[in-house]
């Protein structure tokens, strides 16, 4: 089977207001791998360079103070279809307009206070893990896999 690894982030408002452990939970729950985490404070620079694909974007600017305005919990996710079953996790970009039952739709309200990150493709994810994590993730088996996947 192959495998996919995703980025995920937990922006400051999630964990300014606590939601750590049960985010990390509901990728853990759903069988996902956690294959990376560092819990940091990013640089002006970094954020820019992590976002830049939103450069032009008129929001560029406030979206870049809020991701360094506190640290962030950057991780590492494996699993089948990681990329794409992460983003339905997280639910959609507007917190408002995202179901409940997604961690964006059950804790958030506004566009930029939206509490998680997740790569959006494939190839997003791959530079994403790379910048973030540039010693690579941590390669390890988890053992409930055989339970998760036939
Ligand atoms: P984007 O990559 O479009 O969304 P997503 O995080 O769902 O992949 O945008 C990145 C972040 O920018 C988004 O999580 C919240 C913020 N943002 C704004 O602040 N204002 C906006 O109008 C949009 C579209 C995004």
């Amino acid at each position: 089977m192959t495998m996919e690894q995703t980025f995920i982030m937990i922006k400051p408002d999630g964990v300014q207001r606590g939601l750590i452990g049960e985010i990390i939970g509901r990728f853990e729950k759903k069988g996902f791998s956690l294959k990376g985490l560092k819990f940091v404070n990013v640089e002006r620079a970094f954020a820019e360079k992590h976002y830049a694909d939103l450069s032009s974007r008129p929001f560029f600017g406030l979206l870049v103070d809020y991701i360094i305005s506190g640290p962030v919990v950057a991780m590492v996710w494996e699993g089948k279809n990681v990329v794409v079953t992460g983003r339905k996790l997280i639910g959609t970009t507007n917190p408002a307009d995202s179901p409940p039952g997604t961690i964006r739709g059950d804790y958030g309200i506004h566009i930029r206070r939206n509490i998680i990150h997740g790569s959006d493709a494939v190839e997003s994810a791959t530079k994403e893990i790379a910048l973030w994590f540039p010693e690579g993730p941590i390669a390890w088996e988890s053992a409930i896999e055989p339970w998760i996947y036939e």
